[in-house]
């Protein structure tokens, strides 16, 4: 298509409701961390755009660092068998630690990285999420910050790909079937 619009069915979280939220988890961030160091772990490439934003709605001093990790397997869904790509610069031994994602969907990436995370002696591992699908409650996960639960459908946008687009709209919709139906 030549305009992204053309693939989106419809708008599920608009621009304006994705940035009343960042503000409040902020503030539930901010109050937790304050006094205390905090280290926010962005993981490749879907959080890139709540990272950019929630920590510019945060007071607390952060740091920030990224991941990139690669699950195994075909299709579009993860194996939970991951690798790491890109790994921290931070040394995060008796740190607090709170990762940063786009979306929970299936629960196994976040899984397996905080089990690394935790090996490596931080303070705490928290974790931090736009976006949870109805699937990830289906894993032993404590989420700390949610942004949004949305249903079980093709969402894009904020971050979330289809085949690497669509990242780059503001707002989290659906796709439109005709883009993964031929
Ligand atoms: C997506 C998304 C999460 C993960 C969630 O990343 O950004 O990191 O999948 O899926 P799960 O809960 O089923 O494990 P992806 O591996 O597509 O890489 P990307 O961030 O570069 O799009
Ligand atoms: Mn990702
Ligand atoms: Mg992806």
């Amino acid at each position: 298509a030549k305009d992204m619009g053309e693939d989106l069915e419809k708008v599920l979280v608009t621009e304006e409701e994705i940035k009343t939220r960042l503000r409040e988890m902020a503030a539930e961030i901010d109050a937790a961390y304050a006094g205390k160091d905090l280290l926010l772990v962005g993981v490749l490439k879907g959080a890139v755009m709540v990272m950019a934003d929630l920590a510019r709605e945060l007071h607390h001093p952060a740091e920030t660092d990224w991941m990139a990790v690669s699950s195994y397997g075909a299709g579009t869904t993860s194996s939970g068998v991951v690798r790491i790509l890109k790994d921290l610069d931070a040394d995060i031994k008796d740190r607090n630690v709170l990762i940063v994602e786009d979306v929970i969907d299936s629960g196994l990436t976040l899984s397996w990285l905080v089990g690394n995370l935790k090996s490596r002696g931080p303070a705490s591992v928290e974790i931090c999420t736009m976006v949870r699908k109805p699937l990830a409650f289906s894993v032993d996960l404590d989420v700390k910050y949610i942004g949004f639960d949305l249903p079980n459908e093709f969402i894009i946008g904020y971050g979330l790909d289809y085949a690497e687009k669509y990242r780059n709209l503001p707002f989290i919709g659906t796709l439109a079937p005709h883009v993964y139906q031929d």
